[in-house]
C-alpha cells in the first residue's frame, strides 16, 4: 500500500502565490527606503504620526504602503522564533487576525470545521470565507473526522481554540492534527487564552501537544498585557495574507508603541517564568477553594468558570461578590447558550493567596445571603 500525499489548504495558496507573482500582482514587505527618503504614500496628513503629543503611536499607512516599521519586524520575529515556526504577522487585535485570516484562507466549495463553542471572531471569519461552515459538537474530534470524511471540498479546515476561555478546557490536538493529515486537512488553532500562560514555558497547548498547527493565532491583548495579535506559521501561510487578508492589507499598520509594548510584554512573560506559576498557582487554591464550598468548578488552567445556569443567577451571584469586593464576569446569552450563564473567574499573576482567600470567603458569603433571598 502506498500513499499519494494529498494537497493541503495551502499547498493550494501556495499554488495560488504562485499564479499572483506570475500576472505580477504579488506584494512583498519592501526594504526599507533608502534614508534621506520622502514618503509621498502615508496617510499621515497633519504629520502627527510622529510627534510626542500622539506619543508617536501612528504608523500613518497600512503595512503595504509605508506603515512598515521596524518595530512590527522585530516582534514578529520573536514571536516565530519563540514558537519555532518559520514566520509572524501582527494584526490590529486577535478579532482583526481571524477574521482576515478565515476570510482568506477559504472560499466558497470549501469546508470549515469549527467547533461548537470557538470565539465569535472566528465565526464571523468563518462567515466572511462563504465556505461551507459545520458547526461540530464542543470538543468533538469523531464529528469533526466524519464531517471530514463526507465532505468533497477541495480545501478543508479544521478551526479550534486550544484553550477555551468560557469553558476552560481543550480539545484533543494531537488528535484533530493526526485526523487533518489523514484527510489533507488544514489545522487552524487559536491560542489567545493559552499563549504565555499554558504549554512548556508557556508555549501554548500546541506545543505541549507536541504538533505543529497549520495556522497559530494569538493575541497580544491577553497574557502578553499589549494590544495586537497575530497570525504565526509557514512562509506561504504569511505572505498570503499579506496579500489576501483585508482586515491586514486594507487597514493601518499596527502602532509601533503597540509593538514595542508586544515585544515587552513577550520577553517578560519569557524571563519571569513565576508570572505563569503564580497565575497557575492561584487558580488551583480557588478551584479547591469553591470545591470545598460544593461548588466544582469547571476544566482546568487559570480560567476557573462557576456554571450557574440562568443570567439571573449569575447576575444576583456577581452582584453579591461585588457587595465584598470581588469582580467576577456573569457570563450570558450570548456570550454563551441560554441555560449556561457562569460567573468566570481568571486567575492571574497579579492575585496573592490573600486576595484567593477574600475571593472564597466573599463566595462563602455571597452563597449564604443569596440563599436567605430566596
Ligand atoms: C479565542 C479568541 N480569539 C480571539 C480573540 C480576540 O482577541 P483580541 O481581544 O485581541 O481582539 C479572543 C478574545 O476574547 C478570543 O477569546
Amino acid at each position: 500500500v502506498f500513499h499519494v500525499k494529498r494537497s493541503t489548504p495551502l499547498d493550494e495558496v501556495a499554488g495560488e502565490l504562485g499564479r499572483l507573482e506570475q500576472q505580477g500582482l504579488l506584494r512583498r514587505p519592501a526594504e526599507p527606503p533608502p534614508s534621506g527618503s520622502v514618503t509621498f504614500c502615508s496617510n499621515d496628513y497633519l504629520g502627527l504620526a510622529d510627534r510626542s503629543c500622539t506619543g508617536k503611536a501612528g504608523s500613518g499607512a497600512s503595512r503595504l504602503v509605508s506603515g512598515d516599521r521596524p518595530e512590527h519586524r522585530e516582534l514578529e520575529s520573536a514571536l516565530a522564533t519563540w514558537l519555532d515556526l518559520p514566520s509572524a504577522l501582527l494584526f490590529t487585535s486577535g478579532y482583526a487576525a481571524n477574521v482576515g485570516a478565515l476570510g482568506c484562507l477559504a472560499s466558497e466549495g470549501d469546508l470549515i470545521v469549527s467547533d461548537a463553542l470557538n470565539h465569535a471572531s472566528i465565526i464571523d471569519g468563518a462567515r466572511l470565507s462563504r465556505a461551507t461552515v459545520v458547526i461540530v459538537p464542543h470538543l468533538d474530534a469523531d464529528a469533526v473526522a466524519a464531517a471530514l470524511r463526507s465532505s468533497t471540498a477541495r480545501r478543508r479546515w479544521v478551526v479550534t481554540e486550544s484553550y477555551f476561555s468560557m469553558d476552560a478546557d481543550t480539545p484533543d490536538l494531537a488528535r484533530l492534527r493526526a485526523i487533518c493529515d489523514d484527510c489533507g486537512a488544514g489545522l487552524y488553532v487559536d491560542e489567545a487564552h493559552a499563549l504565555g500562560v499554558l504549554g512548556p514555558a508557556g508555549r501554548g497547548l500546541c506545543a505541549a501537544a507536541g504538533i505543529g498547527a497549520d495556522v497559530l493565532v494569538g493575541t497580544m491583548g491577553k497574557a502578553f498585557g499589549a494590544s495586537g495579535a497575530f497570525v504565526a506559521g509557514g512562509v506561504v501561510l504569511t505572505r498570503w495574507l499579506w496579500n489576501r487578508a483585508r482586515s491586514f492589507v486594507f487597514s493601518t499598520g499596527v502602532s509601533p508603541v503597540v509593538a514595542r509594548a508586544g515585544l515587552a510584554g513577550l520577553r517578560a512573560a519569557q524571563e519571569e517564568p513565576a508570572l505563569r506559576e503564580r497565575a497557575l498557582a492561584s487558580a488551583a487554591a480557588l478551584r479547591e477553594g469553591l470545591m470545598e464550598r460544593g461548588i466544582s468548578a469547571a476544566g482546568w488552567g487559570h480560567v476557573v468558570p462557576w456554571m450557574l445556569g440562568t443570567a439571573e443567577a449569575s447576575t444576583r451571584m456577581a452582584a453579591a461578590l461585588t457587595k465584598r469586593g470581588i469582580l467576577v464576569a456573569a457570563i450570558r446569552p450570548p456570550s454563551v447558550a441560554v441555560g449556561h450563564a457562569r460567573l468566570r473567574f481568571t486567575a492571574t499573576a497579579r492575585h496573592s493567596m490573600d486576595d484567593v482567600g477574600r475571593a472564597l470567603d466573599a463566595v462563602s458569603w455571597a452563597l449564604s445571603s443569596v440563599s436567605r433571598e430566596t
